[in-house]
C-alpha cells in the first residue's frame, strides 16, 4: 500500500455559523496527485487553509507523516514540507522577481548565490528565465501565477497545495503550469490541485474529489464523477 503522507481525520472548520469545512476524512498516499473540485464556495480554498495552518480546524486531527499539524503556525507546516499557491496570487509587486523568488528561503542557512542559482533554474523552468531584475507588477497576470509556482517550490516540498492555477491564464501559460505539475508528480511529489477547469484537471489525475457545502460528496474519475447524480445535483441543483 501507499504510504500516507496527510491523513485528514474528520475536520471541520466554522466561521460562526457557517460550516466551510464539514467533517472531512481523506487519507492522501505519497506521490498521488488528487483533483479538488466543487461549486463557488464549496469550502475548497478553506480545505487548503486547514492543510497549511492558515486556518486552525474547530474539530479533527490532520497527521502529516504522522505527526499532528493542528494548531502549528504556517511557517512551521512549511518547514515540514508543505507548500501551495493561492487563489489570487500573494506576489511582491514593488520587488524584483528575483526577491520574491528568494522570499521564503530567508530563513535558510545556505550560500546567497546557492539560493539565487536555485531560483533562476526555477524560473527557467516556469519561462521566466532571464527576468530576474524585473520588477513583479511587470509581469502578466498569468505570468504571477508561474511565479508563484515557482517560488512554492524554493524549499523543495514534498506536498504541493495549488488553489487554481489555471484560472485566468492564458492557454501557453496554462501548458506550462501543465507540464510543471506532470514533472512534480513524475519526482515523485504529492499534489493537491484546485480547480474549477475540468478539461485541464482531467487530463493530469484520474482521482477527483468533489466537495459541496464543506463535505466530499464524491470520488472518482472524470467519467463517475461526470454520471454521478449526486455531483450534477451539487453544480446544477438538478
Ligand atoms: N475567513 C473567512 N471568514 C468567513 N467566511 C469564510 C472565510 N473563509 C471562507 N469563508 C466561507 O466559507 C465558505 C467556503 O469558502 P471557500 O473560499 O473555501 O470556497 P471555495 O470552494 O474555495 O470557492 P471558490 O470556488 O469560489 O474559490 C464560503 O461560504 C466562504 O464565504
Ligand atoms: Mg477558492
Amino acid at each position: 500500500m501507499t504510504q500516507s503522507v496527510l491523513n485528514i481525520q474528520n475536520i471541520e472548520k466554522r466561521f460562526g455559523g457557517h460550516i466551510a469545512v464539514n467533517r472531512v476524512n481523506l487519507d492522501i498516499g505519497k506521490g498521488s496527485l488528487l483533483g479538488i473540485i466543487g461549486p463557488n464556495g464549496a469550502g475548497k480554498s478553506s480545505f487548503l487553509n486547514c492543510l497549511i495552518g492558515v486556518y486552525v480546524p474547530d474539530e479533527g486531527n490532520i497527521l502529516l507523516n504522522g505527526e499532528s499539524i493542528v494548531g502549528k503556525p504556517t511557517y512551521q507546516i512549511i518547514r515540514k514540507g508543505m507548500a501551495r499557491t493561492f487563489q489570487v496570487p500573494k506576489i511582491f509587486q514593488e520587488n524584483t522577481i528575483l526577491e520574491n523568488m528568494l522570499t521564503p528561503v530567508l530563513h535558510v542557512n545556505e550560500k546567497r548565490s546557492a539560493l539565487t542559482d536555485k531560483a533562476s533554474q526555477l524560473l527557467d523552468w516556469v519561462g521566466l528565465g532571464g527576468r530576474e531584475h524585473a520588477l513583479a507588477k511587470a509581469l502578466s497576470g498569468g505570468q504571477q501565477k508561474l511565479l508563484e509556482f515557482a517560488r512554492a517550490l524554493m524549499n523543495d516540498p514534498d506536498i504541493i497545495l495549488l488553489d487554481e492555477p489555471f484560472a485566468g491564464v492564458h492557454p501557453n501559460l496554462k501548458q506550462v503550469m501543465v507540464n510543471g505539475i506532470q514533472d512534480l508528480h513524475r519526482q515523485g511529489k504529492t499534489v493537491l490541485l484546485v480547480s474549477h477547469d475540468m478539461p485541464t484537471l482531467y487530463k493530469l489525475t484520474s482521482d477527483i474529489i468533489v466537495l459541496s457545502q464543506g463535505a466530499i460528496i464524491a470520488r472518482g474519475t472524470p467519467k463517475q464523477l461526470q454520471n454521478d447524480p449526486v455531483v450534477v445535483e451539487a453544480y446544477f441543483g438538478g
